[in-house]
């Protein structure tokens, strides 16, 4: 049997480096495109058998080198992204022209299924540059290629992630920490192996044709995201609303100051809509697919990390014996 050969963009970020594994254990063959082969490439290597991965480097920027990855596959995947822009990486270039022009290419070679990752609730958030460039992107696949799925995640995490894990680090290093629109956003956070699996069963039941909206069990404000992981390192910190003209000010000096900015204007306006379902799209649980990992559980898992004396810092017996 010819496995289906599967073609992924954006295959060396969090979400791809964990997809991989997902469609090379499930039998499917992989193109992991990435941008620097030196960077990244070392940690895909190990993420697939002998002959069910295969990495390359390409240049998004370069339609030729896209064509010609994109004529030998069945499927393509795009995880592109990014959280803020720089000279040639703008929102417009990265969310909205690259899938534009990857949907006319699966339209031109005829592939299977174009599945583009793009996130929750962009089409509200029409202040934030990056929410309008993903929900453009979105309009202009739809367009371009019937045989697409989008894909619309609320927060995704897990052990390697660049949310959680950024985030205890700065709270087991700060006495306080600010809460933007006094904490009450709320998020519907999503393991990355639920969101992985969801990419599977969008190929497995051919779900073509359509937004989802993927989500996974719990709905959080922001503030009872920092209480759980503060909870899960065993810190006590200051949690402190902070007005949101004095927050944009501070964000402004970061993203001038700091060439990879913790927080943006931009991640700001997009943080005062709440990231959940919007019910205008079926999400994951309409497609019978789960996402049962509970956030607090999961986090749990690899907080240790970040706790004063590691993973047994609660349990030492050693000295009663
Ligand atoms: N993680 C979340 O919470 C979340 C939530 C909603 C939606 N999404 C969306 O899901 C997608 C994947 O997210 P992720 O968490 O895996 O993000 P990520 O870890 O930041 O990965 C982004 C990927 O895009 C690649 N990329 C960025 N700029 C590029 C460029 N100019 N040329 C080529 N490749 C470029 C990165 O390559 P390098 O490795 O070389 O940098 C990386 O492979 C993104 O579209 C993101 O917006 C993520």
């Amino acid at each position: 049997m010819k496995h289906k050969e599967i073609l992924v963009f954006g295959a060396s970020g969090h979400i791809g480096r964990h997809l991989i594994r997902k469609l090379t254990k499930n039998n499917f063959k992989v193109t992991a495109a990435v941008r620097n082969f030196h960077r990244k490439a070392y940690i895909l290597k190990t993420q697939g058998n002998p002959g069910y991965l295969d990495i390359v480097e390409t240049n998004i920027y370069d339609l030729e080198a896209v064509n010609s990855l994109v004529k030998k596959a069945d499927i393509c995947i795009n995880l592109v992204g990014i959280l803020y822009e720089t000279k040639n990486n703008t929102f417009e270039n990265i969310h909205s022209s690259f899938p534009s022009v990857l949907a006319k290419l699966c339209h031109e070679n005829n592939l299977d299924q174009l599945i583009h990752v793009s996130a929750l609730g962009v089409e509200k958030a029409l202040d934030s540059k990056y929410a309008k460039s993903k929900s453009n992107g979105e309009k202009l696949i739809k367009q371009n290629f019937l045989k697409s799925t989008i894909l619309k995640p609320s927060i995704v995490y897990s052990v390697d992630d660049n949310f959680t894990t950024n985030f205890m680090t700065l709270l087991s290093i700060l006495p306080a920490f600010p809460l933007y629109y006094n904490g009450k956003t709320k998020f519907n956070p999503i393991h990355v192996s639920d969101l992985t699996e969801i990419i599977l069963q969008t190929i497995n039941q051919k779900i073509y044709s359509n937004s989802i909206e993927c989500c996974g069990p719990d709905t959080l404000t922001f503030k009872e995201i920092i209480q759980k992981l503060l909870n899960s390192i065993d810190k006590k910190r200051l949690l402190i609303p902070m007005p949101i003209s004095l927050a944009k000010i501070s964000a402004k000096m970061i993203e001038t100051f700091m060439s990879k900015p913790l927080i943006t204007v931009d991640q700001l306006n997009l943080l005062k809509y709440d990231n959940t379902p919007t019910g205008d799209f079926k999400t994951n649980f309409d497609f019978n697919i789960n996402a049962e990992k509970k956030f607090e559980q999961e986090i749990e898992k690899y907080s240790y990390m970040w706790k004063d004396s590691g993973e047994y810092s609660k349990n030492n017996q050693i000295n009663k014996l």
